[in-house]
This record gives structure tokens, sequence and C-alpha cells, in this order.
């Protein structure tokens, strides 16, 4: 029987897959910093092709299934937890799924990632509702997220939430309102609705299911899920403020990532203005 590996294992072999993108996290939050920004389509994925986002995608298997159904698409799983999504870069390397990568970062740095217009959609999927977060800095529909959303996204892209929390729906709904981002599309019961309400790609997309969605199907929860498009940009005034809230000295100044892991110091992926 196969041994079951632990997080520095999963750290290790990170290490040595071609679809995991691992910067240097001190680097990237010293002053402006980027990694990879502009250059997605050009330097890291085989074609230069549309860019789809999962924001903090767990184990990736969400971002692989839409990268099999999509091979028109580039597909990228982030999330600031790389044992996770170890299994998604896995599995796609074994199966030869080769439009969909990882990168390890938090959110709150998407724009040293992207630039703007260079994201075409993103999904949030099952994020933490964060119920209590009264400053919009945890919630990753909040407001200030919503802007950074909208300075990556190209015109007309969407922000798709699929979600178990009716909290989080409802406030989802609420901060697009605020950010001055379009709700296209929204149901209460994804499961029973998705092909009725929407086109047959979104219905299809919605069918696959995540690992937390897994679970809390399971539980007899219902899912939720609403659709916001850009159809603005976002103002700098706005930009900064989402940046100085969300970066600020206590972003910065974290916990490294834990002891042993060892931040990716690859050369092979360029990482270009990374210094
Ligand atoms: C509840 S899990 C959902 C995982 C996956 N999307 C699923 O549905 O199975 C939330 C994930 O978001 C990641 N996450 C939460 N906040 C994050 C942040 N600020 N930046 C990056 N990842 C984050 C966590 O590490 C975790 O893997």
């Amino acid at each position: 029987m196969a041994r079951r590996l632990s997080k520095r294992d999963k750290w290790a072999e990170n290490q040595e897959l071609e679809r995991v993108h691992e910067p240097d996290r001190d680097a990237i939050v010293s002053e402006n910093a980027t990694y990879m920004k502009g250059e997605w389509g050009t330097k890291a994925f085989d074609q230069d092709q549309p860019l789809t986002l999962e924001l903090g995608c767990g184990q990736g298997l969400f971002a692989m299934d839409l990268a099999r159904r999509f091979p028109d698409r580039n597909v990228l799983g982030v999330d600031v937890k790389s044992h996770r999504f170890y299994r998604g870069a896995k599995d796609s390397e074994v199966a030869g799924v080769t439009n969909v990568q990882f990168l390890r970062t938090r959110i709150q740095w998407l724009d040293r990632f992207f630039a703007p217009d260079e994201v075409s959609e993103i999904w949030l999927t099952f994020s933490d509702p964060q119920e209590g977060d009264k400053r919009g800095t945890k919630r990753l529909t909040s407001p200030y997220y919503q802007a950074i959303y909208q300075s990556v996204l190209r015109m007309g892209g969407r922000v798709h939430v699929k979600t178990d929390s009716q909290d989080l729906y409802e406030r989802t709904l609420e901060h697009a309102a605020e950010s001055g981002m379009k709700v296209t599309g929204q149901t209460a019961n994804v499961h029973a609705e998705r092909h009725e309400r929407f086109d047959e790609e979104i219905a299809e997309s919605l069918g696959f299911i995540t690992a937390f969605e897994d679970r809390w199907i399971k539980e007899g929860r219902r899912i939720h899920y609403a659709q916001l498009e850009k159809v603005q940009d976002v103002s700098q005034e706005a930009l900064t403020e989402a940046l100085r809230m969300l970066q600020g000295p206590a972003e910065r100044t974290k916990p490294r990532f834990p002891k042993g892991r060892g931040d990716k110091a690859r050369v092979t992926w360029s990482p270009a203005g990374l210094d």
C-alpha cells in the first residue's frame, strides 16, 4: 500500500513539480516586486490563452476539472497552503493535463502576480465565510477584494462564487453593489437549478464538485452561487485603499511559511521582476 505523505513530503515533492509556483514570500511582499505578472500566457503555460483563476483552490481538483473540460483556457489554482494543492498538481502531471498550474500565495497579493486585464475569470470555491469580519479584510468577497479582482480582470470578466454559506452568498451580492460589479446570475440551490438558470458551460462548471463541497452535500447543505461581472474599471482611489487595507503592516509581518518547507528558489520559472 502506498505510504501516506506528510505535509513535509508534499512540500518537498512540490519542488520537483513543473506545474507548481512557490515564489519566495518575503520577496513578493517587498516593495514593487512581481512574479510572472503579464507573462502567464507566454512564459508559464504552454499556450497563450485566456486565464482562469481558482482562488483558495485547496486540493485543486476543481481547477483540474475546469482545465480538462476547457483545453482552450489556462487554469491557475491559487492557495497559501501548497501541501493541499500537491494533489491536483501531481494528478494533473500524471494525467498529462498541461493547461493547469498552481501558485502558492496569499490572495491579498494578487496585484503582484497579474497585470490589468490579464485574468478572464475568477472562481472562489467554498471560501471561509468569515462571518465576524467587520473590516472586510478577511472575507474574500469583501469590497476590498472585489477591487483587486476588478483590477486584474478583463472588462466583461466574471467572478464566480460557489458556497454552502448563505451569509457569504448574501454578503457577496451586497458587496457587489458597493464595488460596482454587476450581478449577472445567482441561485441559492445550485444543484437543483444550474441547468435551467445558466448556459451550458456554466451549468457544467457548477457540476464539478470540490472536496469541501462533497463534504457539505453529504451533510445535506444547500450550495449557493453568485456570478459578478466587471462592467467598469475600478477607480485608482478604491484600489489604493484596498491594497492599503489588505497589505498593511500586519500582513507584511505574518510569520514565514512553516519551518522546513524551503521556498522554491527556482530559476526555471524565470521569476521576472522578482528582485
Ligand atoms: C474551505 S477551503 C476550500 C478549498 C477548496 N476550494 C474546496 O472547495 O475544496 C479554503 C481554502 O482557501 C485557502 N485560503 C483561505 N484564505 C486564503 C488567502 N487569503 N490566500 C490564499 N489562500 C487562502 C485555504 O488555505 C484553504 O485551502
